[in-house]
């Protein structure tokens, strides 16, 4: 394999980021960026990739999620505990379910950048370039606000640390307490709408009424008072990924200073190309995208190229083929990763397949899409006889109409009231929570039947 250096990239065709016209500007900012402190420790990428590497033997889930891109307008503390809360309810729920310990991974603290679909965008006969997420250039329809301005890399570095703060602070503060997760998921079950899940939500409360008789509590358990909580993001804009690169003197290699797990994007995987080059010499764990026009050359290159050692947990293959297509694409994948004895965890993203455009013109998901997808992504893995390790979620803690569908149904009609996304449509709370329940239904089903198998 050859050497590796963080600017490598640089020298490889590279798609989906902006020219910067002002060079004098963009040296400056990344010189400031290289001289920061990074946001993410070695020690805490490993850790992430122990779990990881467990969740891919089936020993622990993986749950990522959140925005499909962070605003800079849209930062609150409010939207940051929100979904932090959401997805801790979604792991609980999960957790009982696959009666393994759930990985939790935020969307967040450095989702900026985004790939789009056309470099430009057409309104009432005006063309602009597209916006590309926050850290580049800005949303709205005039010609200044699309240009691509390096200095925003520094707002989202901000931003990103802001984030991660309060997010630490979360995670061993108090709030992530076992008991109040869990009431609020009882707040849940008590809507008119959502009865059928409080069946699972009791028999939650009553493990832990169990475990507290036996004298385990938030009190003596730090297990039951404190979660792990990490951050992950496309890793998309390479001048930011590279300025926030450190060396982890430990171990003498490289990290993706930027957040604990980065992922290259379905449509930046080129084999050749600047995203994996850049990706393939950070020790920190990596996402790979498939879409359908994943091919099984592609992936055995990719699967080399990003894990030449094999080793567990370094690889999650995040399957995002679309409602009704999974069937065509996972199994002749799983072929590839089995003939090359790879070492990988795989996850299902059911939400990139499946974003259409609505009579009213709002793009959208509906969630019975969501979840089919997500159904016949355990329907594989059972008929393989392989793990389903994880899934990713474009999610929001608030409660935003911008998913079609879930038990407190949005219709069409609906989406214009709260559609705040600054990219794609994401799950609200309730979609969230409804979601995470019949992922846990699957994952019990699948742990009985395999318990059968085993008897
Ligand atoms: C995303 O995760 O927001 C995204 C753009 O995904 P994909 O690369 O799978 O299209
Ligand atoms: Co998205």
């Amino acid at each position: 394999m050859a050497e590796w250096v963080k600017s490598g990239w640089r020298n490889k065709p590279r798609i989906q980021m902006p020219e910067y016209t002002d060079e004098d500007a963009l040296k400056a900012v990344e010189a400031q960026l290289a001289s920061y402190p990074p946001l993410v420790f070695a020690g805490e990428a490993r850790r992430l990739k122990e779990k990881l590497g467990a969740a891919a033997r089936g020993e622990a889930f993986l749950l990522q999620g959140g925005d499909c891109a962070e605003s800079f307008e849209q930062f609150s503390a409010d939207a940051i505990r929100d979904t932090f809360k959401v997805m801790l309810q979604m792991a609980m729920v999960l957790t009982y379910g696959a009666k393994v310990p759930v990985v939790k991974v935020g969307r967040m603290a450095g989702q900026f950048a985004k790939p789009r679909s056309a470099p430009t965008e057409t309104v009432d006969g005006i063309e602009l370039p597209s916006y590309r997420g926050d850290i580049i250039n800005e949303l709205d329809f005039t010609p200044e606000s699309r240009i691509p301005d390096p200095r925003k890399m520094l707002q989202a570095y901000t931003q990103a640390a802001a984030t991660l703060n309060l997010l630490r602070a979360f995670s061993t503060g108090g709030y992530a307490d076992v008991h109040q997760v869990h009431a609020w998921t009882l707040g849940f079950t008590e809507g008119e709408k959502a009865t059928k899940y409080r069946d699972m939500a009791n028999r939650i409360s009553d493990a832990l009424e169990f475990m507290k008789s036996a004298g385990v509590n938030s009190g003596n358990s730090a297990a039951l008072r404190t979660v792990d909580f990490y951050t992950s993001h496309e890793s998309l804009l390479l001048e930011y990924e590279e300025a926030l690169t450190r060396l982890d003197s430990t171990s003498g290699n490289w990290l993706a200073g930027s957040g604990h797990m980065i992922w290259i994007g379905d449509r930046t995987r080129q084999p050749d190309g600047a995203h994996v080059e850049f990706c393939r010499g950070v020790l920190n764990p990596i996402g790979l995208k498939c879409g359908p026009s994943m091919t099984s050359e592609d992936l055995k290159v990719l699967m080399n190229k990003l894990n030449p050692e094999n080793e567990a947990g370094r690889l999650t293959l995040i399957a995002r083929f679309g409602a009704g297509k999974v069937s065509e694409h996972l199994p002749r994948l799983i072929k590839t990763v089995q003939e090359e004895g790879a070492n990988v965890l795989w996850v299902c993203d059911p939400m990139h397949g499946n974003t259409i455009k609505s009579s009213s013109g709002y793009k959208t998901r509906p969630f019975e899409s969501v979840l089919r997808e997500v159904r016949e992504f355990f329907a594989v893995h059972k008929a393989e006889g392989t793990i389903p390790g994880g899934v990713h979620f474009e999610m929001t803690g608030q409660d935003v109409t911008e998913c079609t569908g879930g038990v407190r149904a949005v219709t069409e009609g609906d989406l214009s009231a709260r559609y705040h996304t600054a990219c794609d449509p994401r799950l609200n709370a309730s979609q969230s929570l409804e979601l995470a329940f019949l992922v846990a239904e699957e994952l019990s089903d699948l742990r009985n039947a395999r318990q059968a198998q085993a008897v």
